[in-house]
């Protein structure tokens, strides 16, 4: 149990960490949260940088959600095989619920940073890292679902929000385990919630296109 709970704080510390804010406050000198719409994720990062600064926080925020999954599951299988765990329990049951909670914990560290007083980004990028370590094929069609609206509506939000509707299907789809599934449910719930402001902008059709700016405030 204090392995556990060791292992999900860690994820959470990974997911904690700032990409974004650091990106721009040492390339451009200013708070990415007082710019644009507020948020460190990638595109925000997009936004006030362009694309190659945009594209590196999007896969360095990815990495760090495959990351937590890859530790939970090193831990887990480490604990196990030195006996730290007692032989009674069932590892292969209980390893997608440790790794559902390292992934709730990387998303949630990625939005509520330790790092910078609990604000931070969407947890859209961080999501994909954890879904395609998690299972790939889940992964890349969230992936798919993201693509495919934004290359029709060229508005990342809202592709963002379609993936995180899309995950738990997928999972069920792909007959994933219970915790997955779940995980699924949960976490697109949490990014739709993220959202909350982006949905505002969609609905009174204020919601900046890619490559257009934000002109109203967080
Ligand atoms: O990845 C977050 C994206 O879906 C929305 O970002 O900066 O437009 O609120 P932003």
């Amino acid at each position: 149990l204090t392995l556990c709970g060791v292992t999900v704080f860690i994820a959470y510390l990974l997911g904690s960490f700032p990409t974004g804010y650091i990106a721009v406050k040492q390339l451009k000198g200013i708070d990415i949260r007082e710019v644009g719409s507020g948020s460190t994720g990638a595109t925000n990062v997009l936004r006030t940088l362009g694309k190659g600064p945009g594209a590196f926080v999007l896969v360095l925020d990815s990495l760090k959600g495959a990351l937590a999954i890859a530790l939970g599951y090193w831990l887990f299988n480490f604990a196990a095989s030195q006996n730290i765990i007692p032989p009674t329990v069932d590892v292969k049951l209980w390893q997608p619920w440790i790794v559902t909670l390292v992934g709730l914990a990387a998303i949630l560290g990625h939005s509520k940073s330790i790092f910078l007083g609990f604000t931070g980004g969407k947890s859209v990028a961080t999501s994909l890292g954890i879904l395609l370590a998690m299972n790939w094929q889940v992964g890349l069609a969230t992936a798919g679902v993201f693509a495919v609206v934004v290359a029709i509506s060229r508005i990342v939000s809202l592709s963002s929000i379609a993936g995180a509707m899309a995950v738990s299907i997928f999972m069920l789809l792909l007959r994933q385990p219970l915790p997955y599934i779940l995980f699924g449910i949960a976490g697109g719930l949490y990014v739709i919630l993220r959202h909350r402001s982006n949905i505002e902008r969609l609905i009174a059709g204020t919601e900046p296109k890619i490559g257009q700016n934000l002109s109203t405030e967080p």
